[in-house]
């Protein structure tokens, strides 16, 4: 039984299908969880902006029966105001969760290993575990298996990318991350996918040509070229990343009913162009809607005996 949810590297091919069909169950049948966690409060701490998980987790909590707490940096801090591990020794005899989203992935490992309360990683610089949860339920639901597909990852080797790599390896989904040079994925977030792909007989590539790595694609996901937290470097990301925009001459690449992918926020015009991210192949607001229904199922999982 796992206690937090903070990168997809913890949790096995089994556990990621099981989340995938309690999101599901859920997604049908909302009702039949309004109180899973009725009585319950859940911190959610953002230090940096966010619209769809914070909304996400708020709507989430309530959904279920809890109620949640919003925390800013202005409000905490995180280890300036007190160290993290004060802030979680209070925390946790308050409440029965907590929802994290700061910079260093080590923040959330070391409140994680502070508290007895379950702690879900809501976005740190180097994993995005919910969101490639809410993303690997859309391909579900699209295509309705994993395996023999190809995903392909063009852009920056970010923390939405390593988490998807991780995922996709682990359901048994080939993984493509196309990258410019310099800009690749983590090699340890490699190696571990690359191991797991190895036991599911599925693949994961690291490939720096966009035309090349989009050949017989099933899924293209874009995300942004400079991440919250590295806008100091965007005017050099922008020369570095231009021939990586997902447009439409790219996108045609793929095989003809491919699915196109972005976890949002997306600056139209840099990493996707908007006859590709307002296409009929576009899902990205079914992958928003459901960071809801995924969200709900991390929660309950964790938190219903808490
Ligand atoms: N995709 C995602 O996490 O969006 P926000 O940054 O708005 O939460
Ligand atoms: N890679 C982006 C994802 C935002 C949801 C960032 O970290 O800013």
């Amino acid at each position: 039984m796992k206690k937090d949810f903070l990168s997809i590297a913890d949790w096995s091919t089994d556990e990621l299908f099981e989340l995938i069909d309690l999101s599901k169950k859920i997604k049908k049948n909302p009702e039949d969880y309004r109180q899973a966690l009725q009585g319950k409060s859940v911190a959610t701490i953002f230090e940096k902006q966010s619209l769809r998980t914070h909304v996400t987790f708020d709507v989430g909590i309530y959904q279920l029966g809890a109620h949640p707490i919003y925390l800013t940096q202005a409000d905490i801090s995180l280890g300036k105001r007190e160290s993290v591990y004060d802030t979680g020794k209070n925390l946790e005899r308050w409440v029965e969760g907590i929802v994290v989203r700061t910079y260093a992935h080590k923040t959330c490992t070391d409140l994680a290993k502070s508290v007895k309360v379950p702690v879900i990683n809501a976005l740190t610089d180097f994993e995005h575990p919910c969101q490639a949860l809410g993303d690997f339920l859309t391909v579900h639901e699209k295509m309705w298996s994993f395996s023999g597909k190809k995903f392909v990852f063009v852009g920056d080797g970010n923390n939405v990318c390593n988490s998807l790599m991780l995922f996709a390896s682990k359901v048994g989904m080939n993984f493509v991350a196309c990258t410019p040079k310099g800009y690749e994925p983590d090699k340890n977030v490699f190696k571990a996918a690359s191991a797991a792909a190895k036991k599911m007989s599925s693949t994961v590539q690291i490939i720096n040509d966009p035309k090349e790595a989009v050949k017989h694609a099933d899924v293209i996901y874009t995300d942004v070229w400079a991440s919250m937290g590295q806008e100091a470097e965007k005017e050099e990301r922008m020369k570095n990343f231009k021939s990586y925009q997902v447009n439409k001459k790219l996108f045609s690449l793929a095989k003809s009913d491919a699915i196109f992918m972005h976890c949002l926020p997306a600056h139209r015009g840099e990493e996707v162009t908007n006859d590709v991210i307002d296409s009929k192949n576009s899902v990205v607001f079914d992958e928003a809607e459901n960071r809801l229904h995924t969200q709900k199922a991390v929660m309950v999982k964790l938190m219903k005996e808490v």
